[in-house]
Parts: C-alpha cells; structure tokens; sequence
C-alpha cells in the first residue's frame, strides 16, 4: 500500500518534469470558452468548472492509503472531464433507441441508484428479467474492482449481476446499451447517435481531444462516472470514523441501532462485511425458495451447485434501495429482517453460515424489537450526501 502510494506520488513528479509542456496543458483543459459554455447551456446544466471527482476514501478505511485511483491525479482535469461526460450519457435519455430511457432510469439517485420497482421498464415497455441492482454501493467507489469480495476461503472475485456473470464496468454499460429490454440500440448506432449532438463534440473534445468519439471512449467515460460514485458519508462511516471498530458500540448510535449492529455482526456480516467495504462472500444462496424460478448463476453455468445462487450485494444505501432481492419480491426492509428470522428455506445450496448446528435452515427467531433494531441498524446505511451530490444529478432539465 505505501509502496504504491510512494510510487504514485513519484509518478506525478516524473510526469511533470519530462512532459512540462502537458502539465500545461492540463491547466488549460479546466474551463469551457464562452461559446462552449453558450452552446452546452442550451441542453445541459453543467457547472462552469468541472467538478471533482476523485473519491475521497476515508481514513476509516485506511484513507488514501487504500487506493485513490479512480482519478489520475498528474491529469485531474482532463479525468473530471472524462467522469462529466459520463455524467451526461448516464443520464441522457437519447441514448436508448427511441429516446426514452437512460442509465439513470433504472439507476435513480435518490434511490442509492437502484430503481423503487421490482423489475424495470426499458425504452419500448418490456421489462427486465431482474430487480435493479444500487450503484455507488462502496466506500472508494469503484464499483468494478471492489465488486465484490475479497478472497475469504479462496472464493472468488465478485462479478457484475445477479447471476456474476460480467466481469467489468465497461461490459455491463454495453450490456445495458444492447439489452432489448434496456436502452436496444447497437453500440454503432450509439456512436452514431453521440456524432450528431452537439454537447458531445465540445465534452469528448475536452475529455479525450478532437475526433475521439468512439464505443471505447464512451464506455470508459460512464465507467469512469460511475466508479467515482461512493458511499462514505453515512451515519454508520460516522460511528466508524470514532472508534475504528465495528465490533464495539459506537458512540453516535442509539441504543437500539447499537443493538442492531450486534445483531447484524452476528447473523449477517459473514457474508454482506462487518464494515460495509468488502462483502465477505461474491455469491451465495441465502434459502429463498425451495425452487427457484430463476436460477440466477445456476441458469448461466448449468452447475447443480449454482443452482439458487445470487451475488451477496453490498448494503449500503440499502433503505433507499428497495424492493429487495433479485426478483424485488420483499418490499421492505421488515420483510427481508422477517424472511432471514423465520423462512430460510432448506434448499440443497443454503450457504452453511444460514444453517444451523443440524445443518437445517437457520431460525434466528427474532423478537420484535430486535427486528427493529436490526432495521434501525440497516438504515444508518443511507447516505445523505451521496443521494443529494449535485455531481451524480442529471444535468438535463432546469
Ligand atoms: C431498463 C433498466 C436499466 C437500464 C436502462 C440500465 N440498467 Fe443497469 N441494471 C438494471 C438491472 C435490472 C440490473 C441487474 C441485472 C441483472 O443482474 O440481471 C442492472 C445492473 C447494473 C450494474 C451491475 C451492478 C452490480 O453491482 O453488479 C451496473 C454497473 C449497471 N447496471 C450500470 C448501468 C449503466 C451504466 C447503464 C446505462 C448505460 C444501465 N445500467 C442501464 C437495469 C437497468
Ligand atoms: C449466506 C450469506 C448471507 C447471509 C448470512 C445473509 N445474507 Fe443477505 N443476501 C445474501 C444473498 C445471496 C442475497 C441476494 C439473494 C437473492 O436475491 O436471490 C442477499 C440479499 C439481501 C438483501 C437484499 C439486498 C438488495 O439489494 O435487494 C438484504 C437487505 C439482506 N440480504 C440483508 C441481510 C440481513 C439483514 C442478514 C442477517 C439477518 C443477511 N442478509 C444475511 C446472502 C446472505
């Protein structure tokens, strides 16, 4: 970690004093000329100077130290560049075949970037297969590469999807932009599409300089803006950011959230973290169904032992969120507390931390007020500043 950082501090110097002339250049990417500005106000409503999208990790979680490397800082205007213009085609509706719906239908910040229905609509009314799964679910950001989880009992890396089956940002955006029930267009057609706005002339000009319009410069845009949005500002990071250990009350809870802390350290955190950093486990079977009707991995890789099993998703923002599991089948967040109490389902690929000591289907039975602590608990999750960020808004309207 120190090697790194020592090695990113060196980088920045190096690049500076070999490329004096870029480091200029830099500087000069930061505004748009009056025209630019004219021209992108017709549309858009951006600010005048580009935000900053570097995510700050807090020193709770071990601070820069970590990994700040969502944004190169030798090129920091150029990357908050990049991270705008995928700002704009998250949200820009005219990027679904019949210019209906964007990223950021289905990806709904006031919902920790989930979507408040089970399934969701796409640009000609068909729905899709599975519940909208929340963005910006990390603390450092990077959805890609802190996906999942770490390598806990040798268990592999979290992918993208209910079932895990992509591997990469890049692979799901196009995923989305293809899907028929998505955004259905081709990403030919979405290139072609980009050419013929005028916002997007002068925004990949600044991002990426003239006649860079093409899929991997899109693609590496939205990921970048979707990787800059993170989750560390809650009542919880708070509580956290006092003490440093998840294990011990924290002193701006309440009694009750405290009790639910316990609980969820208890029953939960062996498979969705005790920090809400990494989850434990990439992909589980938490005993839905006895049958499913979607197999969720089991249905990609045909394997009797993936039968049921779904990604362990990461909790944060999670009373924002719902309705909850990949079918949005639990409405609220006492539904799923009630689910995990009392109706784990034997089902052959029950994860064993959701058994108890006769190997059948755990019954934590929980009593009422420790369900509504556990409740209380989930909802220090939420994240007030990430969900009212004017930089993850859409810029399009007002
Ligand atoms: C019509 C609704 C809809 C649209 C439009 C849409 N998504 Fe999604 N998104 C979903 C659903 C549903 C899932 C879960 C899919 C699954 O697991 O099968 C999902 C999953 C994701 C995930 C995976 C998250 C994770 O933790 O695994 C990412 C990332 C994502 N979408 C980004 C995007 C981006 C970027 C766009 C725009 C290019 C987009 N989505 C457009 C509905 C949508
Ligand atoms: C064995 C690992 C495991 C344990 C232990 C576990 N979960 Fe889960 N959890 C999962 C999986 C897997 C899913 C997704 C299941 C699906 O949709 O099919 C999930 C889904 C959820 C969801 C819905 C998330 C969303 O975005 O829709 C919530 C909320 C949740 N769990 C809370 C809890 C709580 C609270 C506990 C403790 C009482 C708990 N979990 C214990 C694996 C686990």
């Amino acid at each position: 970690m120190q090697l790194n950082k020592i090695i990113n501090f060196s980088a920045i110097a190096l690049g500076c004093m070999l490329m004096l002339s870029s480091c200029q250049k830099e500087s000069e990417v930061l505004h748009y000329s009056a025209s630019e500005y004219a021209e992108l106000s017709k549309n858009l409503n951006l600010p005048g100077e580009v935000y900053n999208y570097t995510v700050n990790v807090p020193s709770h979680f071990g601070g820069d130290l970590i990994f700040n490397g969502n944004i190169d800082p030798t090129r920091l205007n150029r990357e908050n560049h990049i991270a705008t213009l995928g700002r704009v085609l998250f949200y820009d509706e005219l990027l679904s075949r019949n210019g209906t719906v964007s990223c950021g239908s289905c990806h709904v910040q006031t919902a920790g970037f989930a979507h408040n229905e089970a399934l969701s609509e796409g640009f000609d009314g068909e729905t899709t297969v599975r519940n909208s799964l929340a963005l910006g679910t990390t603390a450092m950001g990077l959805t890609t590469s802190y996906g999942g989880a770490s390598s806990f009992g040798g268990e592999a890396l979290a992918g993208f999807s209910w079932d895990d089956s992509i591997h990469s940002m890049e692979e799901q955006t196009q995923a989305a932009i293809e899907n028929p029930a998505e955004m259905g267009m081709t990403m030919e057609d979405m290139v072609d599409r980009v050419n013929s706005i005028a916002y997007y002339d002068i925004l990949f000009r600044k991002a990426f300089g003239e006649g860079e319009i093409n899929e991997e410069n899109l693609l590496a845009a939205i990921t970048k803006f979707v990787n800059s949005i993170s989750s560390n500002e809650s009542k919880f990071d708070e509580g956290l950011s006092q003490n440093f250990n998840a294990n011990q009350p924290f002193a701006n809870f309440t009694a009750q959230e405290n009790l639910g802390k316990e609980l969820y350290n208890t029953n939960c955190s062996s498979c969705h973290g005790v920090q809400h950093d990494f989850t434990v486990l990439a992909v589980a079977n938490n005993g839905l169904d006895l049958n499913y009707a979607d197999n969720g991995k089991g249905d990609k890789t045909g394997k009797a032992s993936d039968m049921g099993v779904f990604k362990v998703p990461f909790l944060r923002n999670i009373a924002l969120s719902g309705p909850y599991m990949h079918d949005g089948r639990f409405e609220s967040l006492e539904d799923v507390v009630d689910f995990y109490s009392e109706n784990i389902q034997n089902h052959d690929n029950l994860n064993f931390r959701l058994r108890g000591d006769n190997g059948q289907a755990m019954k934590m039975n929980l009593q009422d007020h420790e369900k509504e602590a556990l409740v209380a608990y989930l909802e220090t999750l939420t994240d007030e500043e990430m969900i009212k960020d004017d930089k993850f808004s859409d810029p399009f309207g007002e």
